[in-house]
């Protein structure tokens, strides 16, 4: 039997980022000063093959974020590229995205924050389609809403109807909407009662082997990227300090920032019952 790992690496990678860079002006304090930057991303590179799950783990304000948008093309890099799809989409214009708003979709971490309240589940579950001009049919949204595991008449209430664990899952429904091949999820149990974290990482585990999906899955929590992810990346104040297979890096972690992260990484068992690594990086900070 051919080794699947061989044939992943076989494929052009779906996501290839390479050297981007991203700095912020922070407001100028002085006149006499030059405007200071807040250097977000330092440089980093990776590639994303073709159903991979992709996890990228550091603490808050390492630039996780920054660099999502910028693979979504929601924000632009200083400096670097990004292809997707083999595309060049650093420097292409809103109207040459079309390809990449169909075939990429975003979680984030507050499902709250991210559905409009006004609108019906229904409605917002078919905004991606009608946005793209495709006709939203009410059977495609009840599919999405089984998919997802909420009931048909869901799709009459509004978001503040449901429980947190609930709204993710209409986020996870909108995001599929469109049929998307890549999935962007940015810390999306992270929000969420704890109690049903596993529940809502399951149901992304089990969506992206079922409809295929390439997957970019970010957490500040190793033990939960390592629940998900086959290959990791360690990202620390704007840089990657070290990647690999989840398992390698979980097993034998060789960047000192990493062998932190894991010694203290509580166990799943402790994760879902409330404790994060970073509390955990908070009580002992040797
Ligand atoms: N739009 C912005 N303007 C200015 N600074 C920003 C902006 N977005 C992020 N930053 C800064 O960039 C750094 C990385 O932020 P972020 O990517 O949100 O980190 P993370 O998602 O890992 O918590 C932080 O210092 C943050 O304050
Ligand atoms: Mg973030």
């Amino acid at each position: 039997m051919r080794d699947p790992k061989l044939d992943q690496l076989a494929q052009a990678p779906v996501i290839q980022v390479t050297n981007v860079v991203r700095d912020y002006p922070r407001p100028r304090t002085s006149l006499l000063q030059a405007a200071p930057v807040v250097h977000a991303l330092r440089g980093v590179s990776l590639e994303v093959r073709a159903g991979e799950r992709f996890g990228i783990v550091g603490e808050s304000g390492c630039g996780k974020s920054t660099l999502l948008r910028i693979i979504a093309a929601l924000d632009r890099a200083t400096s670097g590229r990004v292809l997707v799809e083999g595309t060049d989409i650093t420097r292409l214009p809103e109207r040459r995205l079309r390809f990449l708003r169909e075939n990429l979709q975003l979680v984030f971490q507050d499902p709250m924050s991210s559905l409009d309240p006004r609108m019906r589940v229904r409605d917002i579950i078919a905004e991606p389609l009608v946005v793209q001009g495709h006709p939203a049919s009410g059977e495609r949204v009840r599919e999405l809403l089984e998919a997802v595991g909420l009931s048909a008449d869901a799709g009459d209430r509004y978001p503040h109807q449901f429980s947190g664990g609930q709204r993710q899952r209409i986020s996870i429904a909108r995001a599929l909407a469109p049929r998307p091949r890549i999935l962007i999820a940015d810390e999306p149990v992270s929000a969420l009662d704890v109690s049903v974290r596993a529940q809502v990482l399951n149901l992304i585990s089990d969506l992206v082997d079922e409809l295929n999906l390439t997957l970019i899955f970010v957490s500040h929590d190793l033990s939960v990227v390592k629940h998900v992810c086959d290959r990791v990346a360690v990202m620390h104040a704007g840089e990657i300090v070290e990647s690999g297979y989840t398992g390698d890096v979980y097993a034998a972690p060789r960047h000192p920032y990493t062998r932190r992260l894991v010694s203290a990484i509580p166990t799943l068992h402790r994760a879902l019952a409330g404790t994060t690594t970073t509390d955990l990086l908070k009580e002992d900070p040797t």
